[in-house]
C-alpha cells in the first residue's frame, strides 16, 4: 500500500516538475553545452587585462597580474586567436638579412585589432620572413608579447639612467642618448612571453622576422597622443661611434649604443587586417 502510494506520489512530483520547469526548459544539448563550455582565452586574457590595468596603466603594488597575465599567455598558439600557422615555404619573404631595402619591406606586415580601450590594447602582428617593425619606444607603457608562431629576431634597449646626452654633429642627427642593450635573441614558439616596463625589460625594440611570425601584443595603458604617449622612432648608433669610454660604468662597449631620434619611416609597410578569432564579450 504505501509502496503504491508513493509510487502514486513520484509520478506526480515529476508531473508538477515537468509543468514548473517547462517554460524555463533549454534543450538537453545546449544545457550541456553551457554547463560545459570553457570561455576562449581570448576571453579570460580580456577579463584578465580589465581587471589588471586602469588608463594609467599596471599596478605595481603586487606582481600578481603580472604573473597570471604571462601564464595565460604563455599558452597561446595561433589557433586561440583565429590564425593559421604560415608554412615558411608558402612566403615570399627574403630571408632574415634580405635582399635589398626595397625587397625587405616588399610584403606587409599585418595588425589585427582585438580590442582597444583606455587602460589596454590587444592585438597581434603577422609578418612575413624579414619584415622589420623599426627601433621604437613605449613610453610609460608595459607591453607583454608572446610569439604566437614562426621566430622573431628581438633588440631592446633601455635609456641609461641618468640620461646621458650628447650633440652630434651628424647631418640629421643632432642629439643622441646612451642606452644599453638588454635583449639581443631569437624567439622562436613555442616560448614564453616576454615583458618590457616603463624603465627596464627592453622598453624600445625592434622587430625582424627570421621565418613568417605572429606576435600577440599587450600594451598598458595604450599608446595616447594627447596623453604623451607617442611612439618615438630611433636609429641605433654603435658605442663608438660617440662614446670614449667615459660613460660606461659596467658591462662592453658591444653593450651599449647612442640612440638617435628619426622620423616615423615611411617605408614601414604595415596594413591593418580583420581579427576573425573568437569574439569577446565585452
Ligand atoms: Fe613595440
Amino acid at each position: 500500500m504505501l509502496s503504491k502510494f508513493q509510487k502514486a506520489t513520484d509520478k506526480a512530483m515529476v508531473f508538477l516538475l515537468k509543468k514548473v520547469l517547462s517554460p524555463l526548459c533549454i534543450p538537453k544539448q545546449k544545457l550541456h553545452m553551457a554547463m560545459n563550455a570553457t570561455p576562449p582565452k581570448v576571453q579570460l586574457l580580456y577579463d584578465l587585462c580589465k581587471n589588471s590595468f586602469s588608463p594609467s596603466g599596471l599596478s605595481y603594488a603586487s606582481s600578481q597580474p603580472i604573473l597570471k597575465l604571462c601564464s595565460l599567455l604563455d599558452t597561446f598558439g595561433p589557433a586561440d586567436v583565429g590564425l593559421k600557422e604560415e608554412s615558411p615555404d608558402d612566403d615570399r619573404g627574403h630571408g632574415f638579412f634580405g635582399l635589398n631595402r626595397v625587397a625587405r619591406w616588399a610584403q606587409p606586415i599585418t595588425y589585427l585589432d582585438i580590442h582597444e580601450c583606455d587602460s589596454f590594447t590587444m592585438c597581434i602582428f603577422c609578418f612575413p620572413t624579414s619584415a622589420v617593425i623599426p627601433l621604437h619606444d613605449h613610453p610609460g607603457m608595459t607591453v607583454f608579447s608572446k610569439v604566437l608562431y614562426g621566430s622573431m629576431h628581438v633588440k631592446a634597449y633601455d635609456w641609461v639612467e641618468p640620461a646621458c646626452i650628447k650633440e652630434s654633429k651628424k647631418p640629421g642627427c643632432p642629439q643622441v642618448r646612451l642606452a644599453r642593450l638588454v635583449v639581443d635573441k631569437v624567439f622562436a614558439a613555442p616560448c614564453g612571453t616576454s615583458i618590457l616596463y616603463p624603465k627596464t625589460g627592453g622598453n624600445l625594440h625592434c622587430f625582424t622576422a627570421v621565418t613568417p611570425c605572429a606576435v600577440l601584443d599587450v600594451l598598458a595603458p595604450p599608446y595616447r597622443e594627447d596623453l604623451g604617449r607617442i611612439c618615438t622612432y630611433y636609429i641605433d648608433y654603435p658605442y663608438s661611434t660617440f662614446g670614449n669610454g667615459a660613460h660606461i660604468s659596467n658591462g662592453r662597449e658591444e653593450d651599449y649604443a647612442w640612440l638617435a631620434e628619426t622620423e616615423a619611416p615611411d617605408d614601414l609597410y604595415m596594413r591593418s587586417g580583420l581579427y576573425v578569432g573568437p569574439a569577446i564579450q565585452v
